[in-house]
Formats: C-alpha cells, sequence, structure tokens
C-alpha cells in the first residue's frame, strides 16, 4: 500500500529576495515497510525533499506540488494536524544531531518529551526509552539519561536520535545522512542498529545519503537526485548489473574499492549543476559524454523504462555499457 507520494515538488527558495529553484518536478512513491534510499551528491536537494516531507522547510519557501501521506496532504494541514502528523506519524534523524537536541536539557528529557507531550505516564515512557537505548547499543542507561548532550559522543549521540525517531514508533522514518558525521566504525554500527530497528518494526525510511551502495545494501529501491531532480529509480538489487543512466553509473564509479588496483579513483566530469543553474535540456548535459542534440533542447522525463524509472533520452541504447559500475574504465567516467 502507498503510504507517502511525494507528487510533482517543486521549491523555490528566495535568495537576494528573488526565488530560486531548488527542486525540479519530482515525484517518488514509499510504500508501508519500503526503505527507498535517496541518493545523490551535495547540494542536490535530497534534504529540502526530506524536509519537505514532514514540512520543515525554511520561511518564504514557495512548495509547488503535493506531499500525501496515508491519503492527506501534508501540505494542506492545519497546525493541529500537522503536530499531529509529526508527532505520531513521521519522524526525522537529523545528520547533526547536536543542533537538533536541546542542550541544556538532559538526554532523557528530550527523550521522552514526545511520550509525555502525547499523553504517555513518565515510568512508561522511560521504560520505553530505556528499552530503545539498550537496542541501539547503549549501556549504563541510567547514568546516560541523567547526562548533558555535551557529555556524549557523537555516535552516542546519533544513537539517542535514532531511539528518539522510534520512541514514537512513527510509519515513515526520514533519516538524513544519519551516520556521515561518524567514524567509519561507529557509522556502520548505528547503521547496523539503524536497519534491524526499521526492518523488526516494519517502518517505512526515505534514507538520504551521498552513498549508493550503503543504500543499495540497506534499501528495497534507490532514487538518484541530480540538480534538484530525480534522474533515475530503480531496485536496489539490480543497481551493479541494470544502471540505466550515467549519472548513476558514475557514482558507482567513483566509489572506493578495496580489490581496486588503480592509484587515482575515477571521477565523474565538471562540476554538480546546481538546480537553477538548468536550461532547457538534460540536468547531466554538462557531464554526459552521451549527450546528443536532443539532449540540449529538451529535458528528458522521468520514464518507465524496464523495471526502472529514468530521465535520459537516451537509456535502452545506452543500458548494455553502463551494466557495471565497478569498471573504471567505462565511457563517461574519467579516471
Ligand atoms: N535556506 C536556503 N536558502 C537558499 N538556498 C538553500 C537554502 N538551503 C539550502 N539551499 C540550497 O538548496 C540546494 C539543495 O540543498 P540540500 O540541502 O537539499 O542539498 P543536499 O542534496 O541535501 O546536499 P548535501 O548532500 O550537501 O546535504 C543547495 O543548492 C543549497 O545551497
Ligand atoms: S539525456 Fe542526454 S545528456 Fe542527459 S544523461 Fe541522457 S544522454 Fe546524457
Ligand atoms: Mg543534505
Amino acid at each position: 500500500m502507498t503510504l507517502l507520494e511525494v507528487d510533482h515538488l517543486s521549491l523555490d527558495l528566495p535568495v537576494d529576495r528573488e526565488p530560486r529553484r531548488i527542486i525540479h518536478d519530482v515525484t517518488l512513491e514509499l510504500d508501508d515497510g519500503e526503505a527507498v534510499g535517496l541518493v545523490g551528491e551535495s547540494g542536490a536537494g535530497k534534504s529540502m525533499t526530506s524536509r519537505a516531507v514532514i514540512r520543515l522547510l525554511p520561511q518564504n519557501a514557495r512548495i509547488g506540488g503535493d506531499i500525501v501521506f496515508d491519503g492527506r496532504s501534508v501540505l494542506a494541514m492545519d497546525r493541529r494536524l500537522l503536530a499531529t502528523y509529526r508527532s505520531r506519524d513521521v519522524a526525522m534523524i537529523f545528520q547533526d544531531p547536536k543542533s537538533h537536541i536541546n542542550p541544556v536539557r538532559t538526554v532523557g528529557a528530550f527523550l521522552i518529551e514526545a511520550l509525555v507531550e502525547r499523553g504517555d505516564r513518565r515510568a512508561d515512557a522511560l521504560a520505553v526509552v530505556s528499552e530503545l537505548l539498550d537496542t541501539v547499543g547503549i549501556r549504563e542507561i541510567p547514568h546516560r539519561l541523567r547526562q548533558y548532550p555535551h557529555e556524549l559522543s557523537g555516535g552516542m549521540l546519533q544513537r539517542v536520535m535514532i531511539a528518539a525517531a522510534l520512541a514514537v514508533q512513527p510509519r515513515l522514518l526520514l533519516a538524513d545522512e544519519p551516520t556521515t558525521a561518524l567514524d567509519v566504525t561507529t557509522q556502520a554500527n548505528v547503521m547496523a542498529h539503524l536497519d534491524v530497528q526499521r526492518r523488526n518494526r516494519g517502518l517505512a525510511m526515505l534514507f538520504v545519503t551521498h552513498d549508493l551502495e550503503l543504500a543499495a545494501s540497506v534499501c528495497d529501491r534507490i532514487a538518484v537526485m541530480y540538480a534538484g531532480c530525480l534522474v533515475e529509480v530503480c531496485a536496489a538489487s539490480s543497481i551493479h548489473d541494470r544502471v540505466l543512466h550515467p549519472y548513476t553509473a558514475g557514482l558507482l564509479a567513483s566509489r572506493p574499492r578495496v580489490t581496486s588496483r588503480t592509484a587515482r579513483l575515477p571521477v565523474i566530469p565538471g562540476r554538480p549543476q546546481a538546480a537553477y543553474e538548468l536550461g532547457e535540456g538534460c540536468p547531466f548535459l554538462s557531464r554526459c559524454p552521451y549527450a546528443l542534440d536532443i539532449c540540449r533542447t529538451t529535458r528528458p522525463e522521468l520514464r518507465v523504462v524496464g523495471s526502472s524509472r529514468v530521465a535520459c533520452h537516451r537509456a535502452e541504447e545506452l543500458s548494455g555499457c553502463l551494466t557495471d559500475g565497478r569498471a573504471a574504465d567505462r565511457p563517461g567516467v574519467h579516471a
């Protein structure tokens, strides 16, 4: 069953009082219990898309299209409905926990706040969060609950953030780069806890990350964003052998590999475009070695190709030569 529909979402933010396009016509669905990885380079619009889902956008943001959760328009919700939606249906894990946890309240007060506000007894709320802290790998829980955020390490705080998000038993988890601020070992650990908890509880998740392979390992589907546009949506299981967009192939090839003997990592040539810089043609035009005349004049729509959706005029032709993201000498990726 479809839980979330991002329906032709567009977003403008004012810069020097002029509206600047940040997201172009993004359409994406999530089913109940499904995990979708929203992947792309910095500035692609991943955070703004996930923030739009919880309607947590900068003031003066101008939104087009709709966000529909369980049949209800999030954009049309009044304050009361929005507060209920945010406290029961959806929870967000932010990349930087420090800036989203009140520094002058204890970890315990932060964790039970939402539960008490919705009517749980304090003792019950404490029992729920204590159990959750245990499942995300935190020990000496009574002591941790009495501590202040600055007394906890980054990894510990991120686990607290995950516990806070899970405590309200949302149906949808928005996880915006939940582990990028952490060291590699803690990253793997926190990610594993999050993955197990999400699966055990049957939660849907929008997982925002730069890391395509990490997303493929914990998600059912992958949605690739470039310059505020969705360029490919496919099954995570097909990411290595049925890539259809040159940008997705470039992302795969530019990831470090333990088995690789090449001294330098392949990179996608050129610089990422900003959403507001796009002309009439394909967003990826300036970096794509396969561009034709039509790519300069007509923006490709996201359309169904096989079991994926892809925004490339040449998707069918290119599917054969973009099949293996691991080949360093693939056309379109310069070492
Ligand atoms: N308050 C703002 N006003 C104007 N532009 C903004 C604002 N916040 C973000 N942007 C711009 O919106 C675009 C998309 O930002 P967003 O944070 O969604 O990118 P992202 O894909 O999450 O990148 P990253 O991987 O670095 O987190 C960027 O070009 C960014 O500069
Ligand atoms: S539409 Fe053209 S420019 Fe865009 S990715 Fe496809 S081939 Fe490249
Ligand atoms: Mg971001």
